[in-house]
């Protein structure tokens, strides 16, 4: 049984053999040769809002043979207080997959446990693998193997999206700078766990000297709303802009997982001077995400 949990337990054999497969994925798109999913139902579980995550496993589902079925979190007995565990054996009893986003990582790996059906992580608190994976075909579309390179994350280093990086990081050998006030840096266990090359650093400039990439996050994720203040105030200033972008590699990519807020982590010119890549990465969610699919019942 394969699941997609996170990046951290996704062995590097799996990392690239789904990155490959992405790229035929995207090449092929409406001319496939199998329908993997074919006669399948698969269930899009989600506690969270979601445009491209929702929309992408949708389409991935169907283009693949498969039928998505959407579920909110807030219309099922889940939303009510029914354990994970009990939903988990429910759905594995009548359906072939399940795509999961929620707030704590182990309510994913629960689900997996006991739904007893290939399931993956669409986002939690601790991670965003799907995600992740996107942006880095994105890179290699665009700058070859991203082994060797610097790829920047400003703003809250300490959410999902950079984690996973964190963990991408060590597997693919290219090298991770977090620049983030001390408070949203990630925990130092965690980067125990992760390994790899990588710096965190309150400097802002420094990291982004010399970049492949900079990429960027909201400042407030779902679920920290209640901190929207605090943060704004304390991340004042690491936002990706003109003169920022202009310490990194000439041609660097500027990258953003979406959705955006102009003037906060990203400034309106310069997410519309580096639109095209920003909107490949939301688009390559879906190649991606089949090749995840495939692998996931291959
Ligand atoms: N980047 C991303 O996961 O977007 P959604 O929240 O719209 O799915
Ligand atoms: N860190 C963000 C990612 C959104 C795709 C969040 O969790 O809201």
């Amino acid at each position: 049984m394969k699941h997609l949990l996170s990046i951290e337990k996704l062995a590097r054999p799996d990392l690239e053999k789904i990155l490959a497969a992405a790229v035929v994925m995207k090449r092929e798109r409406g001319r496939h040769a199998t329908q993997p999913l074919l006669g399948q139902t698969w269930a899009l579980i989600f506690s969270k809002s979601s445009t491209r995550t929702r929309v992408s496993f949708e389409v991935g589902v169907a283009e693949l043979g498969g039928r998505p079925m959407f579920l909110s979190a807030a219309d099922i007995q889940m939303g009510r207080g029914e354990p994970i565990k009990d939903t988990a054996r429910v759905m594995g009893r009548l359906l072939h997959g399940a795509v999961f986003r929620t707030f704590a990582q182990g309510d994913v790996e629960e689900f997996a446990q006991f739904s007893g059906i290939p399931t993956i992580n669409a986002l939690t608190d601790e991670e965003h693998p799907c995600q992740i994976l996107a942006d880095i075909q994105t890179i290699q579309e665009r700058l070859g193997d991203i082994t060797g390179k610097v790829v920047t994350f400003v703003g809250d280093g300490a959410c999902n999206v950079p984690v996973s990086w964190m963990f991408a990081a060590a597997k693919l050998n290219f090298e991770l700078r977090i620049a983030a006030p001390k408070q949203f840096q990630p925990a130092a266990a965690l980067r125990k766990r992760a390994g790899g090359n990588i710096l965190c650093t309150t400097d802002l400039k420094a990291a982004a000297r010399g970049a492949d990439v900079l990429y960027t996050d909201v400042w407030v994720s779902m679920g920290k709303e209640a901190e929207t203040a605090a943060r704004f105030q304390a991340l004042q200033g690491y936002q990706i802009n003109q003169p920022l972008v202009k310490l990194a590699k000439p041609g660097a990519l500027v990258m953003h997982c979406l959705p955006a807020y102009r003037g906060k982590e990203i400034d309106d010119e310069t997410f519309e001077a580096n639109a095209d890549t920003i909107f490949t990465q939301a688009e390559n969610r879906l190649h991606v995400q089949k090749a995840v699919l495939n692998w996931a019942v291959d």
